[in-house]
This record gives structure tokens, sequence and C-alpha cells, in this order.
């Protein structure tokens, strides 16, 4: 609409300077919603590089406190952790996932004692532990649902047996958020919280992860008998309901950025504390660029993670943890 010459709506005055910004800016991401995924490994004195996560490491359990102080330093309120089980000890059922003493229990009661205020979010699934690289048990060839249950159970209450907090299943087995539930209340876990990989999709940008975790060379055929066809919506709310009527804490839905528009109609349609997971695809993918001279590295990060937020998300698990919490620092 215009009188005369003049426009009489300007929007471009409230970006006219940085105070008018700052000041309308309806989103803002904050240390408060980063979550920092963490893979660990045996052995002494241990860093490798993901090859196709420039920045990312895998350390070993030794160093696991050194390389986690500048997360507790930048006040990130939790960790995601990943272990890397020698390939040496895995088998068709996964049998390291309920051994006390194995790297994530270990790496649990190591960090609790050492920094008890930081959050610890304990994936649950069996591909860091099976020789099929498969999330749950195998039958002729099929993940089946309820035996695998039966095997994340055991792995669920090992991680909480070892101070996990937060316990985050990230298989898609159907029943799998009740049977934890139910299980956690009988031996007293009233309090370990279940952040469920609610709507978790069957996708390609999980690659660099499965090398990340030596699972996949290993795998076996693809996971889209569990985790869903990218073509669907409404049936991620209908995943996202059942699994709050199973005793959900927290919902999450991953991958990310190719999936705002789940975030968006999750929060919208059940209101409760939704995340996203930046996935090692979509990380790969900002590095590449980056490596390259394509992108700026700060932007094109934090242009990414503001993006979770105004999708609706309230925190984000991303590799870029520990350089946004810098970013937002400075
Ligand atoms: C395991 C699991 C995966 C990721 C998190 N937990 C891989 C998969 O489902 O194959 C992917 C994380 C990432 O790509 O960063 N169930």
């Amino acid at each position: 609409m215009t009188t005369g010459r003049f426009p009489i709506h300007r929007p471009r005055r409230n970006r006219r300077d940085e105070f008018t910004r700052r000041l309308v800016a309806e989103n803002r991401l904050s240390v408060d919603d980063l979550i920092w995924p963490v893979f660990v490994i045996e052995g002494r004195d241990q860093e490798t590089e993901v090859s196709a996560m420039p920045g990312v490491r895998r350390v070993s359990i030794d160093r696991l406190a050194r390389h986690v102080e500048p997360a507790m330093e930048l006040g990130i309120p939790a960790l995601a952790l990943f272990p890397v089980t020698p390939v040496d000890i895995r088998d068709e059922r996964g049998s390291e996932s309920g051994n006390p003493e194995n790297l994530i229990c270990r790496a649990a009661r190591l960090l609790k004692q050492e920094f008890p205020a930081l959050g610890l979010i304990g994936d649950v699934a069996l591909d860091p532990y099976t020789s099929h690289g498969h999330d749950g048990l195998l039958e002729n060839g099929y993940v089946v649902n309820d035996a695998s249950v039966e095997a994340l159970v055991t792995q669920a209450l090992n991680q909480a047996r070892a101070g996990i907090d937060i316990l985050a299943p990230s298989d898609m087995m159907d029943g799998r958020v009740g049977a934890m539930r139910t299980a956690l209340d009988a031996e007293g876990f009233v309090d370990t919280r279940l952040m469920s990989y609610a709507a978790k999709y069957a996708s390609a940008f999980y690659g660099p992860f499965r090398d990340a975790l030596g699972s996949g060379g290993l795998l076996k055929g693809d996971k889209k008998t569990y985790q869903m066809d990218p073509a669907n919506s409404d049936e991620a709310l209908r995943e996202v309901e059942l699994d709050l009527l199973e005793g959900a804490d927290m919902v999450m839905v991953k991958p990310g950025m190719p999936y705002l528009d789940i975030i968006r109609r999750v929060r919208e349609r059940f209101s409760v504390p939704t995340f996203a997971y930046q996935v090692s695809g979509e990380y790969s993918m900002i590095m590449a660029a980056v490596r390259n001279g394509w992108l700026d590295h700060r932007g094109a990060m934090m242009e990414s993670l503001l993006g979770f937020k105004r999708a609706g998300a309230d925190g984000i698990l991303t590799y870029f943890a520990i350089e946004a919490a810098r970013a937002l620092r400075s």
C-alpha cells in the first residue's frame, strides 16, 4: 500500500539497526538448548577422527573426562554417550549391551563421579553391539519386535544402574517405551527420564555415524522395516502419541533439517518437550562445504541450529554443540 510515492508499511525499519533487530528477534538459540553427542572407545591415549565428520573424534575412556570438560565449562546441559564396542565382542544378540561393565556403563560411572551435574543421555538400541548392525534381534533375516524389546529393556536397566539420567531408545520397536517405563519403575528408577526417538526415519543421513560406530560395514540390508518412511508425516504424530501414552517424558524427531515440518507438527499438536537430532550426515554436509570454502562455518552452523528453534524444537542434539556454545558466548 502506498500514499503517493511512499509505502505506509516499511518492515525494513525494524531491520535498520542492530538494536532493533535484537529487540524484535522472535527466536534465540541458547546454550541451554544444546546436547552434545560423544563417541567413546576402549584403550588408552586414543583419539581417532571420524573421517566423514571433520572435527569429530572418538576418544578413549581414560581421556573422556578431559574431552568433556569444555562442555561443563560452557554450560552445556547434557551429553549423549555413544560407545564404540570392539567388533570382536559384538554378537548376533548384542549380549554386551547387558554387561554392567560395558563401555557405556564405565563411561557413565566415571562421568557421574567427575561431573555430577552434567546430564547423561544413553542411546538404547542394539546396533553398537550386534554383529549384523541392526537395532534389534534378527530371526530369519527379519528384525523381530517383542524379543528385541526384552533385550532393550535389559539394556535400559543396565544403563540406569550405571547412572544414565535419560534413556533414549533409538530402535523404533513397538511398545519399547512402555516396557522400559514399567521395568524402570519396578526397580525404583522412577526419576530416570525417557527421551524417545519417537519419529525416527530410515534416513541416508546416518551414514557417517555408522562409520563412527563401525556398524555401517556390518549392516545387513537396511532399517526400513522399523524406521519410518521419509514419505510420511501423519504417521509421525501417531508414533509420538503412542510414546507419550507409554510414558515418554520427551520426544525426538530425527533427522533434523529435512524434517523441520515434523518438528513443527509435533510441537503444535502435543506441546511436550520436543528435540531435534541434527544427525551426522547433516553435520558432514555443512563441514564438507566449509572445508571447501563454500560456506561460512559459523554462519551456516548457527543458522542451521536456529532453524530448529524456529520450527519449535526445545533442544537440539548436535555435533556442533561445543563450537556453537563458544560462538554464543563470544
Ligand atoms: C542407533 C542410532 C543411529 C543414530 C543414533 N542412534 C543410527 C541408526 O539408526 O542407524 C544416528 C545418529 C547420527 O547419524 O548422527 N540406533
